[in-house]
C-alpha cells in the first residue's frame, strides 16, 4: 500500500478504514528496499506523490483525530491545513485570536484583505461582496473570513477533497446559514458564470509547485479565476512556492489580462510561525501516530512510526524539515499578492 498515490479523493474513509490503511503501509515496509519519503528531514519528491492521495489521507486523519489539546493543554480541531505567518507589523495591529492554536493559519486568512485597494473596494459595497475560495480545504478560513473579516459577504468554498468539503459542512456551513457554500470540485472544472465573483481568494493552494514554471493545471487554475472574477475584481493569493515560479506566474496571470497590484513578502514571518508552532505540531504528530495500532508492530513499526513522524512535521513544514529549510534559505518564498483583473 503505497498512502502517496493510492488513496482517492472522492473518499472519507473512517477511523477504522485509515487503522487499515495505515497497518498495510507499515506492513508494505518489510518489502521495501528504500523508501520514498526521507527519514532525514521528510523530503517527497514531487514524482513520488499525488496531492489527491495524500490530501485524502490528512483530511481524513484530521477529522478522525476529532478534538484534541495543543501543547498548553487548549482543545481545537485541527482544520486550518495551513502554515500562514506573524502578523506583519508593518500592516497595523494584529487581528485578535493571537491566543488561537490555529492564529497563524487566521492570519494567512486575514492577511488575504490587508490590502488599502481591497478594503476601499469592499467598503465601496457595504461589504456586500462575492468570494469564491479555488482550494478551501476544510473551509477553516472561509468561516474564518465570514465570521472576522468580511462579516456581510458571501463565499462559496471550493475543495477536490471529499473529506474536507465534508468537514466545512459539518463544522462551518451550519454556522452561516445563506453565506457559506461548500463544493467539492477540482477548482479548474467549476462551471459558473462569467465575471460574477469580486474576489477569488488561493491560500496556499496546492498548485504552482514547479520551480520557475507554469504547468497545465496552473494555467487552467488561472483561467478559471479570470473568468469567475468582475472587471475590477481581484485574485488574493497567499502562499510559500519557489521563488522564480512568483514571476512565472505574474508574467502568465498579466498575459491573461491580470494587474499585480501589490505583494508583500513575509517568509521571515512564515520562518516565525513555524518556530513558533513547533510545540503545538510535535503534540499533534504524537497524538496522531499513538492512535494508530499498526505502529505498534514489532520491527517494521518502529521504522514505519519513524518515517510517519518526519513525513507529517515536513508537511507542516516544522524546524528540522525540508519545507522548512527551503523557506529559511528562501528556495521557496512566502508571499501575499493582490490581483486585479484588467480586461
Ligand atoms: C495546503 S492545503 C491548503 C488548504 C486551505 N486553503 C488551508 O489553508 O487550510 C492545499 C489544498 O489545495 C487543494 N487543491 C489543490 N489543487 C486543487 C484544485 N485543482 N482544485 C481544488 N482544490 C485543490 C488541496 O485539495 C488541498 O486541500
Amino acid at each position: 500500500m503505497d498512502v502517496l498515490t493510492a488513496l482517492s479523493n472522492k473518499s472519507d474513509y473512517s477511523r477504522a478504514q485509515l487503522q487499515l490503511i495505515v497497518s498495510a503501509w507499515i506492513l508494505s515496509g518489510l518489502a521495501e528496499k528504500q523508501s520514498k519519503i526521507s527519514l532525514h528531514d521528510g523530503d517527497v519528491a514531487e514524482d513520488d506523490y499525488d496531492k489527491r492521495s495524500l490530501y485524502s489521507l490528512l483530511y481524513a486523519l484530521y477529522r478522525s483525530m476529532g478534538e484534541v489539546r495543543d501543547e498548553k493543554g487548549e482543545r481545537y480541531e485541527f482544520t486550518f491545513n495551513t502554515w500562514g505567518y506573524t502578523w506583519p507589523e508593518a500592516w497595523g495591529p494584529a487581528p485578535p485570536h493571537q491566543q488561537d492554536p490555529q492564529r497563524y493559519g487566521r492570519n494567512a486568512y486575514s492577511g488575504l484583505y490587508h490590502f488599502e485597494q481591497v478594503k476601499k473596494y469592499v467598503a465601496e459595497r457595504n461589504g456586500q461582496v462575492h468570494v469564491v475560495e479555488m482550494g478551501c480545504g476544510t473551509g477553516a478560513g472561509a468561516h474564518h473570513v465570514c465570521k472576522n473579516v468580511l462579516p456581510d459577504c458571501t463565499y462559496e468554498a471550493v475543495d477536490m477533497q471529499s473529506a474536507a468539503i465534508r468537514t466545512c459542512e459539518r463544522k462551518f456551513v451550519p454556522d452561516l446559514p445563506g453565506r457559506l457554500q461548500a463544493t467539492c470540485s477540482d477548482a479548474t472544472h467549476l462551471a459558473r458564470p462569467r465575471g460574477f465573483s469580486d474576489f477569488v481568494a488561493v491560500n496556499e493552494t496546492h498548485v504552482t509547485e514547479l520551480v520557475g514554471v507554469v504547468t497545465d493545471e496552473d494555467d487552467r487554475f488561472f483561467r478559471k479565476a479570470h473568468a469567475m472574477l468582475k472587471p475590477g475584481g481581484f485574485i488574493v493569493w497567499g502562499n510559500a512556492i519557489p521563488d522564480p515560479t512568483w514571476d512565472a506566474c505574474f508574467g502568465f496571470l498579466e498575459s491573461i489580462g491580470f494587474k499585480l497590484r501589490e505583494q508583500n513578502d513575509v517568509t521571515e514571518e512564515a520562518v516565525r510561525a513555524r518556530d513558533e508552532d513547533k510545540a503545538r505540531i510535535d503534540v499533534y504528530v504524537d497524538q496522531c501516530i499513538e492512535a494508530f495500532h499498526g505502529f505498534k508492530i514489532p520491527g517494521v513499526g518502529a521504522k514505519k512510526r519513524a518515517l510517519a513522524d518526519v513525513a507529517l512535521k515536513n508537511f507542516a513544514r516544522n524546524p528540522g524539515t525540508k519545507l522548512y529549510q527551503n523557506m529559511v534559505d528562501r528556495t521557496d518564498t512566502y508571499r501575499v499578492v493582490l490581483l486585479e483583473k484588467m480586461r
